[in-house]
Parts: structure tokens; C-alpha cells; sequence
């Protein structure tokens, strides 16, 4: 065996020692049961990239339920199983998840004649995956610990940056690999293989990506737009006319890009204010992407990409205000704090950034960041309480009376309780005069 096969230094190295010792002992537990174990495909692939990815994937030839349950108990980790697929998930008390399947024997049903062909049941489970770059594993066993297995050539494709298939059927048996191949080429900087590329191309002939479901679309289009830099990913889409599948006039322009890199921007400012908590981020990225739909057009999009019809009234919604917001900031000279509040109040995160890459004035572009960073959170140090003890009647008035108050708050003409207490009673009595 060559050198570059044995992975076992490379496992020390990059991982965290905790994680190492737990791959041992998966492979203490498996040989115990007589079972093989294998950590497989994009943590192997990312591993030998020297890219960080701590997506534990386990084959076990033997029963995975058995061998998770085992494992799972030696960390006093939780464990849950999928009985009819042979599947499980272990949950170690940190939180860190582990995937377990099991490559059997019985689901391929193979010629029991076929000459000194020895069969492994972890190579058959390889080749039904996407990319040779995802078909690599390392045996965990000990005394075979960190061993590379390659059947398929994926070591070289990762070397010479190839994303090539296993067999021609592939994107017809998954057209969502389509968009793989587009995402791992994007990311890694890769090429698609030339019969990969026909192959894909021919599969797009086939119009399979049109009876691919909008959940399934949704779900590889957000993939794309969930990496580091989806950009080189988007253009892709673009080159291999992949866009049109989701609207037919959707195309990516000069002006387009452009946006994408604004939004990179806006998202990066976002992050060192706030960090990435709650943000979806590939929101931000279809916001942009389908800036040029008009509103009807950016319905239909998201129709075909299967978004609930109630999320895609409030996106409607909220889509139109910005725009209004938008055109109204750039028309109006040293806008107060509270009619950019009034403008830009309960739009989502997602769509304030969006309105962040996409607004062109600075005037525009400094509102909406006051407005995430300040203005937001500003609420009257008076209550509803404090409103009744004053002994104003309840009813509507109430947020006429608050709202009121939050734009002096916001626009400074009160600082504190006792100010907005008087503004209260100064609102209340020009309302008494008014109905005098
Ligand atoms: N897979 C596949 N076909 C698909 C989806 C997944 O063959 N349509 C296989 C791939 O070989 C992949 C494995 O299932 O390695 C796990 O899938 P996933 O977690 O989506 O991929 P990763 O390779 O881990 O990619 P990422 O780094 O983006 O998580």
C-alpha cells in the first residue's frame, strides 16, 4: 500500500482528538460484532481537502441499529433508529450528531455465480451516491484504522478537480444532482467531467428538472445559496441555463451579479453587528436573485419552488413596502428617525438586507442600517398599565397613544418615562379640547 492511503496521521491532525478516539472506538465496537465500520463520502472528501466538515457519516456492513445502540451507550449519547431503512442517528451529550447506515447484503439481490468478483456490500452502497469525490471511506476497524477506500477513483478526481459520475443514469435517476454537481464545482473550484457534463446536459434535454418537485428544487437551491460565496455557483445556473426551471424569465444580468455582491456585503456588515443567529441567509440570496420579477413574476417563482401560499402573500407583502420604502428614502431630504421606522416597521431581517444590497443612495442604504441597528428596538418606557392608571379608557386609542410616543422616543423629543408621561397627558388634553 502506498503512504497517501493511510489516512491515520491525517485523521490526527485535522480532527479534534475527542473525535479521533471516537472513531476508534466505532471501530473497536464493530469489530466486536463482527460488523466493518466505515466513515464515508463528504466528510472523507472535505478530510482529504483539508476543509473543515464534521458531518460524521458511519456504513457499517452489519446491522447499523445494533452498532449505534452499542456506541451510542459507550458515550451515554442518545440514539434513534429507523428500523425499516437500517438507519440511525447518535446524539452525544455535547449535542454532536453521528449518521449510521448500514450497507447490507439483501438489498442487492446479485448473481450468486459471478466469477472470483469479491463483493462488498460498503461498494455497492458507494456506488449508488452522486460523485466519485463523495464515494471515499476509511476503515475504521482497528489494525486497518484510517485506511482509504477508493473504488471508484475518487482520489484522482479530487486531485486533478474533477466532478465526474459513476454511470450514466445518474441525473436521470436523481435530476437533483444537477445542481450538485453545479454546487460542488462552484464551491471547490472544480470542473464537471466531460461525459459528466453530456451527461447532464442530456439529462436537461430530457426536461426532468421541470417534474422535479418545489420542495426538491427549493431544497438544492437553497443548498447553493447557503454557501460561503454562492456567486460562481449562481453563474453556473446561469451558464447551463438552469434558471429558467425556476422562472422562465429569470436571468442573471451584469446587474444582477452586482446585487449578489452587495448582498455579500450587506450580509457580512450583518454578521459583525449581530452574528448569524436567526438569519436566513439563502432568503436573502432568492431575494436578490429575483429582483428583477416583477411582483406577479416573483409570486410565480416562489409558487414553483413550492413556498406556502400564506409565506409568499407576507413576502408579496412586505416586498412591495420595501420597494415603497426604497423609493421614498432616495425622494426625501434628512428623513426623521420615526418615518423611517414608520417605513420599514415588522419587515423581516431577510428582507431589510435584501433592501440594504439593493438600494443604491446612501441615504437610503444609512436608513436601513439605523434602522436594524437602532430603531428596531425602540419602544416607550410607558405602558398599557401606565395609560389605565392615568385612567384613559381602553380601546384603540391605546396604540395610537403608544405609537405616538415611540416617535418622540425615536425622534427625541422625550428621553425618559416622566416626558412621555406629560406628552401623554398633552396628547389627551388637546384631544378634550378637539371633542369640546
Ligand atoms: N447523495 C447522492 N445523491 C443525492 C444526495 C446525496 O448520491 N441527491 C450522496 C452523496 O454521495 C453524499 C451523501 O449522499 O456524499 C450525503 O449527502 P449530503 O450530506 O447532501 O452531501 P455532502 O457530500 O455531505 O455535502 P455537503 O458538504 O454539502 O454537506
Amino acid at each position: 500500500r502506498s503512504r497517501e492511503r493511510d489516512l491515520s496521521r491525517t485523521l490526527e491532525r485535522s480532527l479534534p482528538q475527542w473525535l479521533v478516539e471516537f472513531l476508534r472506538e466505532a471501530g473497536k465496537i464493530a469489530d466486536s460484532l463482527g460488523y466493518r465500520a466505515y466513515v464515508v463520502g463528504g466528510f472523507v472528501r472535505d478530510l482529504l481537502l483539508g476543509q473543515k466538515n464534521l458531518d460524521v457519516d458511519l456504513v457499517i456492513e452489519g446491522d447499523g441499529p445494533i452498532f449505534a445502540r452499542r456506541l451510542a451507550e459507550t458515550f451515554s449519547g442518545r440514539v434513534s433508529v429507523h428500523e425499516k431503512f437500517k438507519t440511525a442517528v447518535i446524539t452525544l451529550p455535547s449535542g454532536f450528531k453521528i449518521d449510521v447506515a448500514t450497507a447490507r447484503w439483501e438489498y442487492y439481490a446479485y448473481p450468486a455465480a459471478l466469477p472470483t468478483v469479491e463483493l462488498s456490500s460498503l461498494k455497492l452502497d458507494l456506488f449508488r451516491r452522486d460523485f466519485t469525490i463523495n464515494t471515499l471511506a476509511i476503515k475504521l476497524n482497528p489494525g486497518e484504522f484510517g485506511q482509504l477506500v477508493d473504488f471508484f477513483g475518487g482520489l484522482r478526481d479530487l486531485k486533478d478537480g474533477v466532478i465526474r459520475v459513476l454511470h450514466s443514469l445518474s441525473f436521470v435517476e436523481d435530476p437533483t444532482r444537477i445542481f450538485r454537481a453545479v454546487r460542488f464545482s462552484a464551491r471547490y473550484g472544480f470542473r464537471i467531467g466531460r461525459h459528466t457534463l453530456d451527461l447532464l446536459k442530456g439529462a436537461l434535454k430530457l426536461n426532468l428538472v421541470d417534474r422535479l418537485s418545489g420542495r426538491r428544487l427549493l431544497n438544492e437551491l437553497r443548498h447553493i445559496l447557503s454557501e460561503r460565496d454562492p456567486l460562481p455557483a449562481i453563474r453556473q445556473m446561469a451558464e447551463l441555463d438552469l434558471l429558467r426551471f425556476i422562472h422562465p424569465d429569470l436571468k442573471l444580468t451584469e446587474e444582477g451579479e452586482g446585487l449578489i455582491k452587495e448582498t455579500e456585503a450587506s450580509l457580512s456588515w450583518y454578521r459583525l453587528q449581530f452574528g448569524e443567529e436567526n438569519l436566513k441567509i439563502w432568503m436573502v440570496y432568492l431575494l436578490s436573485l429575483f429582483d428583477r420579477l416583477d411582483q406577479k413574476r416573483f409570486a410565480t417563482a416562489l409558487a414553483r419552488l413550492e413556498i406556502p401560499e400564506k409565506k409568499i402573500r407576507t413576502l408579496l407583502e412586505e416586498r412591495g413596502r420595501l420597494f415603497r420604502a426604497l423609493e421614498h428614502f432616495k425622494k426625501t431630504h434628512s428623513i426623521s428617525k420615526s418615518a423611517i421606522y414608520r417605513s420599514l416597521e415588522g419587515l423581516s431581517s431577510e428582507m431589510l438586507l435584501y433592501g440594504l444590497a439593493k438600494a443604491r443612495d446612501q441615504a437610503s442604504k444609512q436608513a436601513i442600517t439605523l434602522f436594524l441597528r437602532e430603531l428596531r428596538k425602540v419602544r416607550p418606557a410607558i405602558t398599557g398599565q401606565d395609560l389605565k392608571k392615568l385612567g384613559i379608557p381602553e380601546g384603540p386609542i391605546y396604540k395610537k397613544i403608544l405609537e405616538t410616543v415611540r416617535d418622540a422616543r425615536l425622534d427625541g423629543l422625550v428621553q425618559n418615562k416622566e416626558e412621555e408621561l406629560q406628552l401623554v397627558h398633552k396628547i389627551f388634553k388637546e384631544k378634550e379640547k378637539a371633542n369640546r
